[in-house]
């Protein structure tokens, strides 16, 4: 509202002054450079030619219409080369506080009847192993983007796709069947996506070792792979699926249940959730039927072996399969019939696939199909491509020995920030229980934050040391800043000084710099917010919340709070405070980061 305020003074200035009409796009206001006195900056140059005046002239007399007939907003200015810098008083600083104050949810576009509906789909695992650190940068850049779209006025359905059937869970079956001995997690006490993860590994062991075998006999090694015995039971045993034998799909049934159980878990630890699941073995026959339905239509044709294709050559891709010659459908297949799926389930405007950059190819091509076959949000798909995330060599190599699993890296990460907090507060004894419950926010805190920073583009390496770092641009920097502010409002409560709902009016004392400078990064909150909404870009969010966190820390070092001995300006400082908490909380709550009370 100052820049509204600003923009409509310089109008008046300019045409007052120059006799000159500008529109208000043409008003170029920036925040003033660091190095000069001043919140907000005016560019004079578009003026100049209309004054036939230097740009200092300029600069100077709009400068001082301004003062003049904005008093209660530009309290003074300066002029530095054609830049007219305004220092902005006290009593809109205040007036902005007190909005940001009384806005439970600042900064965040309301949610209507009318709003657009937003899809997100993330995690979508394979049933046949438990999440790993991919997946955790997948469900975390996923459901941060959930909110951040949601913030920004938009219906959003967070949705997965499940992957529940394929010759990767046949696989696991299998070698159940052979080496379980009806082992299940009750029995062995395991958790039941890791359990089956670890028939998984087993059949691929065995698997290698036939292939070796037939190799050592002078077998060519792409012919073993497909005559080993085992690889050629699975597929038998993925015929029998498909067939819908009993005893089959009984054991695939109660094999997924567990593995659902261990993701269940899973996803409530790391905080993520879904507001609707679809499964493969549901969605990969509507896509057969959308295919065949293409096919009729002439969108695809047949080739002599019976298999279906879709030719793009047209846009500059590849000829597609879509259909076996035997009829089984691959994984385009299945992506075709969940869209049909969550088409007819949701009026879709805009569909957005959390899904790693290994499968560009494969959502331009599903973005060209669905258009194809009509779909209204096909053409307009976002794929939300992100990049590989590794962990430092040699750190948490899971049994498999390649992949990090989610589950212990997130219990690793909670042991450390609970270890490192022992040694931190000896002397204030928080008791178990919340030190327990600190430990949790604090080390996943750690974990999203350095995984939600980095630009989801980028490859990265996560390094769990400098991520729960308490100092620098990490999750527990900005926490341990929040539980300090928390604190300060727990000791003005203790010494009687109302922060619930105070409304200030103006001071009789004037703010410093660093005190507007402050509540100005808070209004800017808004503009991250839409901005982080418009780039789908969580990063946004986490530097924001650093830049806002070093503010604080910058006034707070400079400025005391509770020792402050004028009544009112110790009143401000507390609200000024208490707002930053707030956007803090708001802020990293985007990024699915819960913020500790105490620390
Ligand atoms: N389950 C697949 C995999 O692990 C990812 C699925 C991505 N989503 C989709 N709609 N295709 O590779």
């Amino acid at each position: 509202m100052i820049e509204e305020k600003l923009i409509a003074g310089v109008q008046a200035a300019v045409k007052s002054l120059y006799g000159m009409d500008t529109p208000a796009q043409q008003v170029q206001l920036q925040k003033t450079r660091d190095e000069f006195e001043g919140h907000l900056t005016v560019v004079v140059f578009p003026f100049v030619k209309a004054a036939r005046k230097s740009p200092e002239m300029v600069g100077n007399e709009i400068g001082q219409y301004l003062v003049e007939n904005l008093g209660d907003t530009v309290a003074k200015f300066n002029v530095v080369k054609g830049f007219l810098n305004l220092v902005i008083s006290d009593a809109p600083w205040i007036a902005l506080l007190n909005t940001i104050n009384a806005d439970e949810k600042y900064g965040f576009q309301p949610v209507t009847n009318k709003s657009p509906l937003v899809m997100i789909e993330y995690s979508s695992p394979n049933t046949n192993k438990p999440l790993h650190l991919g997946h955790v940068r997948n469900n975390l850049l996923g459901s941060a983007l959930a909110r951040i779209v949601e913030a920004n006025g938009n219906k959003v359905v967070k949705t997965n796709i499940v992957n529940d059937r394929g010759i990767h869970i046949c696989k696991s079956m299998l070698a159940w069947l052979k080496w379980g001995n009806g082992e299940t997690p009750e029995s062995s006490g395991k958790k039941g996506d890791h359990l089956i993860g670890d028939y998984y590994v087993a059949f691929d062991k065995h698997y290698r070792e036939e292939v070796k075998e037939l190799v050592a006999q002078g077998m060519d090694e792409e012919k073993a792979k497909q005559e080993a015995p085992l690889i050629k039971e699975a597929h038998e045993m993925l015929v029998k699926w498909e067939k819908n034998d009993p005893e089959v799909r009984g054991l695939w049934k109660k094999m997924n249940e567990w593995v659902y159980a261990g993701f269940d878990e899973t996803y409530k630890m790391m905080g993520v959730s879904f507001d609707k699941i679809y499964y493969e073995s549901d969605t990969y026959l509507e896509g057969k039927e959308k295919v065949i339905e293409g096919l009729e239509k002439g969108l695809f044709y047949r080739r002599d072996d019976g298999s279906v294709w879709a030719d793009l050559t047209g846009e500059g891709l590849d000829e597609k399969l879509l259909l076996r010659s035997d009829g089984t459908s691959v994984y385009m297949t299945q992506d075709i019939g969940t869209a049909k799926l969550r088409f007819q389930d949701f009026p879709i405007d805009k569909m957005i696939y959390v899904v790693g950059n290994e499968q560009n190819y494969h959502f331009q091509v599903l973005s060209i199909l669905l258009d194809k076959l009509g779909f209204k949000w096909g053409k307009d798909l976002v794929h939300f491509s992100y990049g590989m995330v590794e962990l430092p060599n040699g750190k948490m190599k899971s049994r498999e020995g390649t992949v990090v699993d989610a589950d212990d890296l997130m219990a690793a990460m909670i042991a450390d920030a609970y270890e490192a907090s022992k040694e931190r507060v000896k002397q204030t004894e928080m008791p178990e229980d919340e030190a327990r419950e600190v430990a949790r926010k604090v080390g996943l805190g750690a974990l999203k934050y350095f995984i939600l920073k980095v630009d989801a583009r980028k490859n990265m390496l996560f390094n769990p040391e400098e991520s729960i770092d308490f100092n620098g641009n990490t999750g527990p920097f900005i926490q341990y800043t929040y539980a300090r502010i928390a604190s300060i409002l727990r000791k003005a409560k203790e010494q009687g000084i109302e922060t619930d709902n105070a409304q200030l009016s103006t001071l009789n004392a004037q703010l410093s710099v660093k005190e507007t400078e402050l509540i100005q990064k808070l209004t800017q909150f808004p503009a991250a917010v839409r901005q982080a909404g418009t780039d789908y870009s969580p990063s946004g969010i986490c530097n924001y919340c650093y830049e806002l966190t070093k503010a604080f820390n910058q006034f707070y070092h400079d400025f005391s709070i509770l020792g402050e001995t004028n009544p009112e300006l110790r009143q401000f400082r507390l609200s000024l405070a208490k707002a930053v908490a707030k956007v803090i909380s708001l802020g990293m709550g985007l990024l699915g980061i819960e913020m500790p009370e105490r620390m």
